[in-house]
């Protein structure tokens, strides 16, 4: 299995190219269900993520042409040999249940596995089945699947908590339904905002994404249309970290402060300059020692729950104690005990996390069991005294492409083991 080796870098200097949103990339691919016409996807990015979602759509009919080393796919979903999502794929990628609206969208009936709890929380999905019988979908639940049918019509939907999948499910299910769909409390994080973009240039009647409440008015079909998926905005966080950890100037490519306003402001009360240009945002430490800034996750325009690790390593090493507050997930922190294996003052109580800075890190074998938290680590061994090996890599390939290349590009010292 490879391993990233990580030893202290910096200072950083350079420019780091953002690739294309996986969450946004793996929502749009899923939409390509909801027509017979193609669907084609530029700025795709290369990640494990997306070949996987691709295996399950493929398993469904959907055929995939794959151009510029598979940066443009052209998804045509003319003609679905099947409803059923299975298990194999389902489990994982939580982001395959998001073939559950646009499958029964279409063809008024869907089986999808259910996704199952992951290393970060159990993740439920009432939301989104809750949602669906409310627009008149029957829903059965039997053997680890879901058993979705019905000819959908417009209904009021109001979520507890405003769900990214559950938003996104929903709206897809609705552009076909019958009627009109008020989706309430919806999830305004960009990538929502993006696959209603997407579905709007398919021949989608949907008013108000971005913001809390949606409206989708159902259409009888959808055409095909050509899609750019937008920036990633957490790897465009997780780069914006590395100077705040190892020093130096980085430039990200592509990013707007619009995507991450939150998390920006956060970066500059610890004492990072950031500056908008022309190509994209670039990040400076100033030198010395950042300072200590408190931190609570919360659904977009808030700060990223899928930041919070990278920002946590960051911390370890800032003057003062940061108190850092999860609320999305209930358990996201497990970064912080590998942290705390390399020297980090870190004390976890429930969801709050309290880092006390220190001068510096110890390398240490570390190994993670989500993608963001394997991330943080290596942030974190860029300021770590020897050699911090990083294990599971499989993680890192999810959602960060050419991580160690990026990188190393702007004078990391990162190398990835193949074994
Ligand atoms: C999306 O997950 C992202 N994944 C996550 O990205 C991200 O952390 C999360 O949104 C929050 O921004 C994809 O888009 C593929 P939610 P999602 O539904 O849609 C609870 C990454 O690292 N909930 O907004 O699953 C749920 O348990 C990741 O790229 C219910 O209770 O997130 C959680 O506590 C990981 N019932 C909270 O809501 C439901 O039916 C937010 O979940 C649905 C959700």
């Amino acid at each position: 299995m490879d391993r990233i080796v990580v030893k202290r870098s910096g200072p950083l200097s350079g420019q780091i190219p953002i690739a294309g949103a996986k969450n946004t990339c793996l929502k749009l691919m899923c939409a390509s269900l909801l027509s017979d016409e193609p669907l084609t996807l530029t700025n795709v990015p290369r990640l494990s993520d997306v070949a996987t979602l691709s295996e399950l759509l493929e398993s469904l009919g959907v055929q995939i042409g794959r151009l510029d080393e598979g940066r443009t796919l052209a998804l045509s979903a003319t003609d679905l040999t099947s409803h059923l999502a299975h298990y194999d794929i389902v489990r994982k990628l939580r982001a395959s249940f998001n073939v559950l609206g646009p499958l029964i969208g279409r063809t008024g009936e869907a089986i999808v596995s259910l996704p199952g709890g992951c290393a970060i929380g159990a993740r439920a999905v009432d939301f989104h089945l809750e949602g669906l019988k409310a627009m008149g979908a029957k829903v059965d639940l039997k053997d680890g699947y879901v058993y979705a049918s019905g000819d959908l019509k417009g209904a009021e939907v109001e979520f507890p908590f405003p769900s990214v999948g559950a938003t996104e499910n929903v709206m897809c299910a609705a552009v076909r339904a019958r009627g009109t769909t008020v989706i309430k409390n919806a999830a305004r994080e960009p990538d929502t905002k993006a696959l209603a973009d997407c579905l709007i240039a398919m021949g989608a009647d949907i008013e108000g994404a971005g913001t809390e409440q949606i409206v989708v008015r159902g259409v009888d079909r959808l055409h095909g249309a050509t899609h750019r998926v937008i920036t990633d905005r957490i790897e465009l966080g997780t780069y914006m970290v590395a100077p705040g950890i190892a020093g130096g100037e980085v430039e990200c490519l592509g990013g707007t402060r619009d995507l991450l306003a939150a998390f920006c402001d956060k970066m500059e009360a610890a004492g990072l300059e950031i500056t908008q240009t022309d190509a994209g945002l670039k990040v400076r430490h100033p030198g010395g020692r950042l300072k200590a800034v408190d931190v609570t996750t919360a659904p977009f325009p808030g700060f990223p729950t899928d930041l919070q690790a990278q920002f946590m390593a960051m911390m370890c090493f800032a003057e003062g104690t940061s108190t850092l507050e999860e609320t999305i997930f209930e358990n996201r922190f497990m970064h912080a005990p590998e942290l705390i294996r390399m020297g980090a003052n870190i004390d976890v109580q429930g969801n709050t996390a309290r880092v006390t800075g220190v001068d510096h890190l110890r390398a240490a074998p570390v190994m993670a069991t989500d993608l963001r938290a394997s991330v943080s680590l290596i942030l974190a061994g860029m300021a770590a005294e020897g050699e911090t090996i990083v294990n599971r890599v499989y993680h890192l390939d999810r959602g960060y492409e050419h991580l160690v290349r990026k990188l190393r590009g702007v004078g990391a010292n990162v190398e990835r083991l193949s074994e």
